[in-house]
């Protein structure tokens, strides 16, 4: 009970501790632009809306604000969003589309399946540049200029986006199953799943630090807490103290919905507090934690590194975001600008 009411007291606290004036700065303005972007893969480009949609950014941003100012934790949901669309056949909005007689829908897959969130924000903002640039910016631009956005009124870096993916007409669920990994996973599985990506260790590690921001639910971790080898004991990584909040709030039977935040000193801050929770065993999903217990000497120093040096983190973060939503975007005459996100233009 007692660690329940710490857990209750430290989400209380931290929606306390970033007052609106520092949680949404004006556009762009306390934002970072840091590090050297990786240059744009060819065909996409930081201006692609420049003469047909130049309000774009401003437009996205101006829906966020209010959507962040009535729930902060959509900010990280909607930048999950774009870590789950890109995995999945790459950054084509794929995983916006709802079931349909042609296609089962990416959002029942398990990864995401009443978990995946911030859907009717990104229909709102598609809505609003819809009115302002008819038929003009993708979904899946809107999806990555809506978590770029997020991660900036969250206080994190901001980044020169690549834009002009166009929209997949088809939504591929068997693979949002198989390329979305588990929260349980070992190091060894994560680093294949990024990999798989053409993504590295060092992207690994900055991009989980996305779960500096956002919550997750009982289910996801817990294994962790009763059955982590299948052997009905906790994970001995666990820091102790930690364990007993994790457990108040994730019984051993029931309650899987019910969630914690994945950095519980700042659960609406984008900072390198997630880093400095892992180094004292206080990460809550196996997939956190092994960063730093998975006993791979490169992964451990770069945890290591970002805890110490937050700079250093949102240089190799603006790096590997980029990296990401680069993966094979949909170009030129292939796929679509969809109308609605939800489902596929029709052919007329
Ligand atoms: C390294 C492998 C990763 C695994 C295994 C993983 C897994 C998860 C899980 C299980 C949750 C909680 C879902 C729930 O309980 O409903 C979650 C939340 C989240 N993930 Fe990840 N994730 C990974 C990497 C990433 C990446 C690369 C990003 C972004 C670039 C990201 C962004 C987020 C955010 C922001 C949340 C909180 C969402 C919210 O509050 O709605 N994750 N992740």
């Amino acid at each position: 009970m007692a660690s329940s009411k710490a857990l209750l007291g430290a989400i209380f606290i931290a929606s306390f501790y970033f007052p609106a004036s520092i949680a949404f700065p004006a556009h762009h303005e306390g934002a970072h632009p840091v590090g050297h972007s990786p240059k744009p893969k060819l065909g996409l480009s930081p201006d692609f809306y420049i003469s047909t949609c130049p309000q774009a950014d401003e437009i996205v941003v101006s829906v966020l604000k209010k959507a962040i100012a009535k729930e902060q934790r959509i900010a990280a949901s909607l930048l999950r969003l774009l870590f789950h669309d890109c995995f999945v056949q790459g950054c084509d909005a794929s995983v916006l589309l709802d079931d349909s007689k042609a296609d089962a829908s990416e959002k029942n897959a398990i990864p995401n399946k009443n978990s995946l969130r911030g859907f009717e924000v990104i229909d709102e903002i598609k809505a609003a540049l819809e009115e302002a640039c008819p038929h003009t910016v993708s979904c899946a631009d809107t999806v990555a200029l809506a978590a770029r956005g997020s991660t900036v009124l969250s206080g994190g870096p901001y980044w020169e986006l690549p834009l002009g993916r166009r929209d997949s007409k088809t939504a591929y669920m068997k693979l949002a199953n198989k390329n979305l990994p588990p929260p349980n996973a070992t190091l060894h599985r994560l680093i294949k799943f990024f990999e798989r990506q053409g993504l590295d260790k060092v992207d690994l590690v900055a991009l989980s630090g996305s779960h500096t921001i956002g919550m997750a639910r009982c289910v996801s971790f817990k294994q962790r807490l009763y059955n982590q080898h299948r052997d009905n004991k906790p994970d001995m990584t666990l820091e102790k103290r930690f364990y007993y909040t994790l457990a108040s709030v994730c019984p051993r039977t029931g309650g899987d919905n019910n969630i914690s935040p994945l950095d519980f000193v700042s659960p609406s801050k984008f900072d390198n507090s997630y880093y400095k929770l892992i180094l004292e065993g206080k990460g809550l999903l196996n997939s956190d934690q092994v960063l730093w217990t998975g006993k791979d000497q490169k992964i451990a120093d770069l945890v290591r590194s970002y805890a110490e040096n937050e700079s250093l983190f949102f240089e190799h973060y603006v790096n590997s975001i980029i990296k990401m939503g680069n993966r094979n975007p949909l170009l030129g005459h292939d796929g679509e600008i969809r109308k609605n996100c939800r489902r596929v233009n029709q052919v007329l």
